[in-house]
């Protein structure tokens, strides 16, 4: 689906998984949501946050797991995905933080592990992910799935590409200080998803996004599975989409 701009966009997504919150919370059920950092995202959360303030969204209901975060990574540094969420969502919504998930960048290395099959089991527990948000890196990778990644990879610690972490080097001032690896949701993590909104915006994401929706599947460029999902959309801006 393509809009003219991005903020279109964002607030299109938003207002989806709005109607699926109070939906839910009519039921008396929760939502669970599938969060996703970068830049591509805080629109979508910005009108969240707006839908929340202006009215009377709700997010006592909802459950959210976050995709990925750097390894290692304490909270509170400045590019922590703890800290981006909170930054950019959480701090602003009424959501419950027993109910805030995201992968853990503190853990001793030996502990990884265990943590990733327990963060699996906890999205079981919660019922499932209903709408999974993503973007995608240059590389093709959803959460911090690196080519490479096959189908049915689960929850677990990564190295990063090299275009990633060149991508990500303004955020750590020089890609000497950007973290050489990750915990991510798998690919198959993500495919269990009921609905997934990939979001790409700028022309920069134009080349990937091609590759991604008209080109043969293939673990070089994981988003490329999303071929096989029966509901995952790409949502993108008029420049995103050239190269379709
Ligand atoms: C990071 C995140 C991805 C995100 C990608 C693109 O690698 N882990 O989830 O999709 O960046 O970021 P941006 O949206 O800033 O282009």
């Amino acid at each position: 689906q393509v809009f003219r701009l991005a903020r279109e966009a964002s607030c299109h997504v938003a207002s989806q998984i709005a109607a699926l919150i109070r939906k839910r919370s009519d039921e008396n059920k929760a939502c669970v949501l599938g969060l996703a950092t970068g830049s591509t995202p805080v629109s979508v959360y910005k009108e969240l946050v707006r839908l929340h303030r202006d009215e009377g969204l709700s997010f006592k209901n909802v459950v959210t797991f976050n995709l990925d975060e750097y390894f290692p990574m304490q909270s509170n540094e400045l590019q922590s995905y703890v800290r981006f969420m909170n930054e950019h969502l959480f701090d602003h919504i009424d959501i419950d933080p027993a109910n805030v998930h995201i992968p853990d960048g503190t853990l001793a290395e030996a502990d990884v592990p265990a943590f990733c099959q327990r963060y699996e089991e906890q999205i079981v527990e919660a019922g499932g992910i209903d709408i999974q948000i993503l973007g995608i890196g240059r590389t093709g990778h959803i959460g911090f799935n690196e080519p490479g990644s096959g189908p049915n990879s689960r929850t677990r610690m990564i190295t990063l590409d090299r275009l990633t972490r060149n991508d990500a080097a303004s955020d750590f001032f020089g890609e000497e200080y950007v973290p050489r690896r990750a915990i991510t949701m798998g690919v198959g993590t993500i495919s269990d998803a009921t609905q997934i909104y990939l979001l790409a915006f700028g022309e920069g994401k134009a080349p990937v996004v091609a590759q991604s929706v008209e080109g043969p599947i293939t673990p070089n460029i994981p988003a490329t599975y999303l071929q096989e999902h029966p509901d995952a959309r790409f949502i993108l801006d008029e420049a995103a989409a050239e190269q379709l």
